[in-house]
């Protein structure tokens, strides 16, 4: 029997909840108890899956992830619940009620999908994935929408659902793979599976090129907390070329208006951090306009403005000081503020946060945030705080 089939014995189940909290600190202690009473196989079993539980914690939440069952591949490449239910959602926005969910992996997209109501035909090549898929979809009581089948995605008809969903295998055995025809399968198939069905959305690296993106798809970045997690294409949903940017929690989408960029401008009281999707977009121009502001420099993602407009899409700081890059002079000023809590932050400069930080010493009850950047090409420290907006200013009304 194989590690998956030991565990959903009803002997494995028991020593899974046993283990469940296992201090890792603690295991080989733990394990020699249990061999006991335990076949050594299971003992290790359980302790290997209590272990990625613990792990698949901060993307799926502790009530499904003690659950689940996962692989060590499945839970890295598995799709964040959040991200994975606001796509659910749009889909079931779009009308969608069946998918063929293509490399379905341990399920993370299936799970958030069924949970939309929607019915899914889940499909993984590899054994071990698909039997974990279909262990989950159980584990979870979705297993009457659904359907597991280990195949090859290339081989598999999908005539018959109303939108394909693909999130190919991004990972190879040497690192992140970066070139889309690399994926398994390669985005050019999935994108030819895409066209051929009614809708789809495929997940893809954010980073992809723009000029990469077919013409037929929408491309939306999603980020969750601040953080940057995937790009999807879209098919089907009636606006191709379009572009968006997605923040989680929320949702918040900032569409694409096709603006030209940004005119750079003086470096005003406020300063614009936009969010990584937005960045990642190419939407600083339509993030700008919303406050009213400029681009520090030409080639630099910063925006500027003299008032403070509470925006969703970028993080606002006040500057109080704009010096040329000068360690020295930045020590001497932190020291006379006495700031303790120093936040490093950069966009086109090649120093490091905390070679800075270490250089700096900084000491004391005070705290500022740096912005290390270019100003109209010249190399600059602009110095401030997050900006209070009535929100975060506190104070009942
Ligand atoms: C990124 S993972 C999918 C993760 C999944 N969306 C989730 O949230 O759990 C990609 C999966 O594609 C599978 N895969 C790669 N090429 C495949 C192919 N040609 N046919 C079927 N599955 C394939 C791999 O086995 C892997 O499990």
């Amino acid at each position: 029997m194989n590690d998956l089939a030991l565990l959903l014995t009803s002997e494995g189940r028991a020593l899974l909840d046993e283990v469940r909290d296992t201090d890792p600190a603690q295991e080989l202690a733990v394990a020699t108890r249990l061999r006991r009473e335990h076949p050594a196989e299971l003992v290790s079993a359980a302790l290997g899956q209590a272990r990625l539980r613990q792990r698949a914690v901060a993307k799926f939440g502790a009530e499904d992830a003690r659950r689940m069952f996962f692989t060590p591949n499945g839970v890295e490449q598995s799709t964040r619940a959040s991200v994975a239910a606001y796509r659910a959602g749009r889909m079931r926005e779009l009308g969608v009620t069946s998918v063929a969910d293509l490399c379905c992996g341990i399920g993370g997209d299936a799970i958030a999908l069924a949970r939309a109501g929607i019915r899914v035909l889940a499909v993984d090549r590899d054994p071990r994935t698909a039997a974990t898929a279909r262990a989950n979809a159980e584990a979870l009581g979705l297993a009457g929408l659904i359907e597991v089948r280990e195949a090859d995605v290339t081989e598999v008809d999908t005539a018959g659902y109303d939108a394909v969903f693909v999130d190919p295998a991004r990972r190879g055995g040497r690192g992140r793979i970066f070139d889309p025809e690399a994926y398994s399968p390669p985005l050019s198939w999935a994108v030819a599976a895409a066209l051929g069905a009614p809708r789809a959305a495929l997940k893809i690296a954010p980073g992809i090129p723009h000029e990469a993106i077919p013409a037929e798809a929408e491309a939306e970045w999603i980020s969750d907390g601040g953080d940057v997690k995937e790009a999807v294409l879209w098919f089907g949903t009636g606006a191709p070329g379009a572009v968006r940017a997605t923040l989680l929690p929320g949702p918040r989408t900032l569409l694409g208006r096709g603006l030209p960029d940004p005119r750079v401008r003086p470096v005003g009281r406020y300063l614009y951090e936009p969010d990584g999707a937005v960045i990642r977009a190419h939407l600083v121009a339509e993030m700008a306009e919303e406050v009213g502001g400029g681009l520090v420099d030409e080639t630099i993602a910063y925006v500027t403005a003299d008032e403070l407009h509470p925006t969703p899409y970028a993080s606002a700081y006040e500057i109080t000081d704009r010096l040329p890059f000068n360690v020295k002079k930045l020590k001497a000023l932190l020291r006379e503020r006495e700031v303790g809590t120093l936040t490093v932050k950069k966009r086109g400069s090649a120093v490091e946060p905390e070679e800075l930080r270490r250089k700096v010493k900084p000491q004391g009850p005070g705290s500022a945030t740096v912005f290390l950047t270019r100003v109209a090409g010249a190399p600059t420290m602009l110095i401030g705080a997050p900006a209070q907006t009535p929100a975060t200013a506190g104070g009942a009304s």
